[in-house]
């Protein structure tokens, strides 16, 4: 297994859910309805695993391990692109989630704001995941030693334990429970 290896099968996972969004989107031009409580879990999702957990092993792993390498030019500049990517989905997320708490207080067209919001993640996932599976993640193997490579691996499990009890402290913090 390569480290980019676990990357990969996370895609697939958000792939899956920029399907599920697509749908959504189709049953609001249909139906002028959307079930806040499963924008809420499209966010969830979004913010959790697309954002925190794997553009945070991206960002603080593979991009960090990176910086010391001797990057071609090409490389940097699809990297520093990438970085500005994540932002910007961090962005459309947040635009979805204002929108939705409109929505959750009756305000009719926060519905096209919730539509928009669909869209813009269903036109940006797809061509950031190419962007990474197709013209990055392979190359950049080269730059990694096997024990390098190995370390990374180990690097991100341990993220993603840590992570799973973070998610659960910040559950017990939101419902306003203090220490
Ligand atoms: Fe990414
Ligand atoms: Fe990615």
């Amino acid at each position: 297994m390569l480290p980019i290896g676990p990357l990969m099968i996370e895609h697939r996972l958000i792939e899956r859910m920029i399907r599920v969004i697509q749908v959504r989107l189709e049953d609001i031009k249909t139906h002028n309805a959307v079930d806040p409580g499963q924008v809420d879990t499209i966010i969830h999702f979004i913010r959790s695993y697309a954002d925190r957990c794997h553009h945070g092993k991206e960002e603080d792993i593979l991009f960090r391990a990176l910086k010391d390498k001797p990057l071609s030019s090409e490389h940097r500049r699809i990297m520093e692109e990438l970085v500005e990517d994540h932002k910007l989905g961090r962005k459309i997320t947040l635009s979805l989630l204002e929108a939705n708490e409109r929505h959750k207080k009756g305000d009719a067209a926060a519905l096209s704001a919730i539509a928009d919001g669909f869209r813009s993640l269903v036109e940006f996932y797809p061509k950031h995941i190419e962007k990474e599976d197709k013209h990055f993640f392979i190359p950049l193997m080269d730059y990694f030693s096997p024990e390098e490579k190995e370390a990374l691996i180990k690097e991100g499990y341990e993220a993603d334990s840590r992570l799973l009890h973070e998610e659960f402290v910040d559950m017990v913090k939101s419902l306003g429970v203090m220490k």
